[in-house]
């Protein structure tokens, strides 16, 4: 036996390496064929070349879930009836949790529901920072804060790729508002570019492994993300060592030459919705006139190869996709759902009214669109056609229905003018609430355009269809009010706030919203989201607005507001937010003590272990997302008073205590300086500051490095 299995290793042929399979491919392929392979045949796939087993691609939106199947060529629905997926809540609110256990999980379970309905590249996540409060697109990213969006993201690409997907971080880069957004030219500084709007595509790049990049709309510096050299080529391919394809947004290609010169690989959408494609024929006569290297081609081909190589599908039959309707949005991901939706929602303000004493409530009324609103069809490209979608209203009842009398009204009505009240409405409203024990009010955004929704801004930071005079009446009609705030970017609260007794706050919460709220307001569930990004006053407030530029003049945005963006700004300059970054309640509260800081120096790199005790010293169990920032004490370039570079989510019974310990690397002493052109540290005194927010710093230390 010894001697045959001796003979079987030395007889066997060493397999071929995924990039001798590519080069092998790449070799048999006609320069047509090339050609055909770096731009789509339908909106959402490329072609197959089946002579060499090469399949076709197969690509599909979006963040919260795999979107509902097309018809090729066109975004008329396919009318399938076995897509219907599991509904994840939104990024915004994955971020909320701090937990990046959590991401992972999410992207465990988006990555399985890929695989069963055949998808090979997943459009997400969206990787955008929060600039301005207005960008209808910030419920789809996770943060203003570059280094929380990082954790979540690495974690998410990791678990959504081990599933035998590729995920596509997007929109490359400075994608930070969409109006405009096909046209509009971004000038920021390098620092701003390094510091705020590239780490988290970096930290997908080089911690995540992401397999593909979507180019963004916007130009950078004059010239679109797209065919933009310093972007794809200097620093995403060259500096990052970036193996994967960069895709095109769809639509987001202007120019043949540049786009192949300059680091597109995948073209996807034809110009203009039904014609030829930049990367098509009009590169063939590019090459056969001449006036570009077909060579340019091969790297595309070979990033495109690469990618199927690493999924594994080169030489495989197309995904069997038969059955997949029982497969999809099961009780196991729609439990990941429920979990990611009950972290993510933070209790903003809480004057002993939460959780709900339901012994003494016999009459509750919930009120406002929201309570009965299902959010999973809009939004723009991130549109889910979910399994099902429990609203609030319906989780109350599930929960509460058999010992409360529940009554329902609508509050405020949705209207194409957002500025539009309904008296009528409102005064239905109050009458209900001074009737009953108790009132929820529903209120916020919702995803139809010119709110929360792919496509435009929001116009202003004000709750729309009259909800400010519907919230106010409502609390004066029945103090006993909870406002549950469903949005996925800032609004403003304050006329109402000092009267409001409690107050949860939350971006879109998937398929199980209704359940995971009416744990939370019952207390089976205690809070432990924080916000992702600051609560201004009002807009005009917002450093985007003072010193920055938005939307930008005759056709250029200036990002005057550099890296001073969200808590960087409101902490350095002094401006009180409504609620800081970081900031969330729970039902129980927390001291932390005793904070050591360690410092050791590895080969080339440095380590900072930073370690302190949290307690829980209320009553009932609840996570308690730690916060670690550094503080530059000196620096020759202005640094923000404070930068967030670790966190920790611990879970704690009444009276327990744990250790925590948050390890802190190099960079997260360092800035980039644009005149070294490369990430420094400057010697002398750091404060490390451990805290339960932004503005809530409990633990101080120095280090001298
Ligand atoms: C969006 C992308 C999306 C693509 C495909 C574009 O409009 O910006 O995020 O992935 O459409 O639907």
């Amino acid at each position: 036996m010894a001697g045959f299995s001796f003979i079987l290793l030395h007889s066997c042929k060493t397999p071929e390496s995924m990039d001798q399979k590519v080069e092998k491919l790449l070799s048999q392929l006609t320069l047509e064929e090339k050609v055909s392979l770096i731009h789509g045949n339908t909106y959402f796939t490329t072609p197959a070349i089946p002579r060499l087993g090469i399949p076709a691609l197969h690509l599909s939106d979006g963040p919260c879930g795999i979107r509902e199947e097309y018809a090729p060529d066109s975004w008329n629905s396919a009318n399938w009836t076995n897509d219907a997926t599991a509904y994840f809540p939104a990024l915004t609110s994955l971020a909320a949790t701090w937990n990046t256990e959590l991401a992972s999980e999410f992207g465990n379970a988006y990555g399985e529901e890929a695989v069963i309905r055949g998808k090979d590249i997943m459009l997400a996540p969206g990787l955008n920072i929060h600039r301005t409060p207005l960008n209808g697109r910030n419920w789809e990213y996770m943060s203003e804060d570059p280094y929380l969006t990082s954790r979540m993201a690495v974690n998410y690409i990791k678990a959504a790729q081990s599933k035998g997907i590729a995920v596509c971080a997007k929109h490359f880069a400075l994608n930070n508002q969409e109006q405009d957004r096909g046209t509009i030219n971004v000038e920021a500084s390098e620092r701003a570019l390094r510091e705020i709007y590239l780490p988290a595509f970096e930290a997908a790049v080089k911690g995540g492994g992401v397999l593909s990049v979507m180019g963004a709309y916007n130009q950078f510096r004059g010239k679109f993300a797209c065919q933009n050299p310093y972007l794809l080529q200097d620093i995403l391919k060259g500096e990052w060592g970036f193996r994967g394809l960069v895709m095109s947004d769809w639509g987001a290609t202007h120019n043949t030459l540049e786009a192949a010169r300059n680091g597109l690989d995948l073209e996807m959408y034809p110009i203009n919705g039904n014609g030829d494609y930049y990367l098509g024929q009009p590169l063939l006569d590019s090459i056969k006139a001449g006036k570009l290297d077909a060579k340019v081609v091969d790297d595309k081909v070979r990033r495109i190869l690469y990618v199927m190589a690493k999924l594994d599908i080169l030489g495989k039959p197309e995904p069997d996709t038969t059955g997949m309707a029982a497969l999809l949005g099961t009780p196991e991901r729609a439990k990941t759902a429920l979990k990611i939706a009950e972290e993510s929602v933070i209790l903003l303000k809480n004057n002993q009214v939460l959780p709900l004493n339901m012994k003494n409530i016999k009459t509750l009324a919930v009120i406002g669109d929201n309570a009965i609103r299902k959010h999973a069809h809009g939004g723009g490209s991130t549109i889910i056609k979910a399994k099902y979608e429990i609203t609030p209203l319906e989780g109350l009842q599930r929960k509460f229905g058999h010992s409360v009398k529940i009554s329902f009204s609508q509050g405020y009505k949705v209207s194409k003018d957002l500025k539009s009240v309904d008296q009528a409405t409102i005064a239905e409203a109050v009458k209900m609430a001074s009737s009953v024990d108790a009132v929820i009010l529903f209120g916020g955004l919702n995803h139809e355009p010119g709110l929360d929704c792919e496509g435009d801004d929001k116009p202003d930071m004000k709750l729309p269809y009259g909800q400010d005079e519907l919230i106010k009446a409502v609390i004066k009609a029945n103090p006993n009010t909870v406002v549950v705030m469903i949005a996925g970017s800032p609004v403003e609260m304050g006329s109402w706030i000092q009267d409001v007794k409690g107050l949860l706050y939350t971006s879109y919460l998937g398929m199980e919203t209704g359940t995971a709220l009416a744990e939370l307001l019952n207390g089976e569930v205690n809070p432990s989201g924080k916000l992702t990004y600051t609560l201004p006053v009002k807009l005009e407030d917002s450093p985007s607005y003072v010193l920055g530029e938005y939307p930008g003049k005759n056709g250029t945005v200036n990002y005057k507001d550099d890296i001073w963006v969200g808590y960087r700004y409101y902490d350095s300059k002094n401006v009180k937010p409504l609620f800081p970054f970081g900031f969330g309640l729970s039902y129980t509260t927390f001291s932390y003590e005793s904070c050591k800081v360690e410092l050791a120096h590895k080969t080339e790199d440095l380590s900072c272990t930073v370690s302190f005790d949290i307690h829980n010293t209320g009553k009932v169990e609840g996570k308690e997302i730690a916060q670690v920032y550094v503080r530059d004490m000196e620096s020759a370039l202005p640094r923000p008073l404070k930068e967030l570079k670790g966190f920790a989510k611990v879970s704690l019974k009444a009276g327990e205590s744990k250790k925590v310990q948050v390890t802190l690397d190099k960079r997260a002493f360092q800035y980039y300086d644009p005149a070294q052109k490369q990430w420094v540290l400057e010697p002398g005194k750091f404060e490390i500051l451990v805290g339960s927010s932004s503005d809530n710093i409990l633990l101080k230390e120095q280090i001298e490095l």
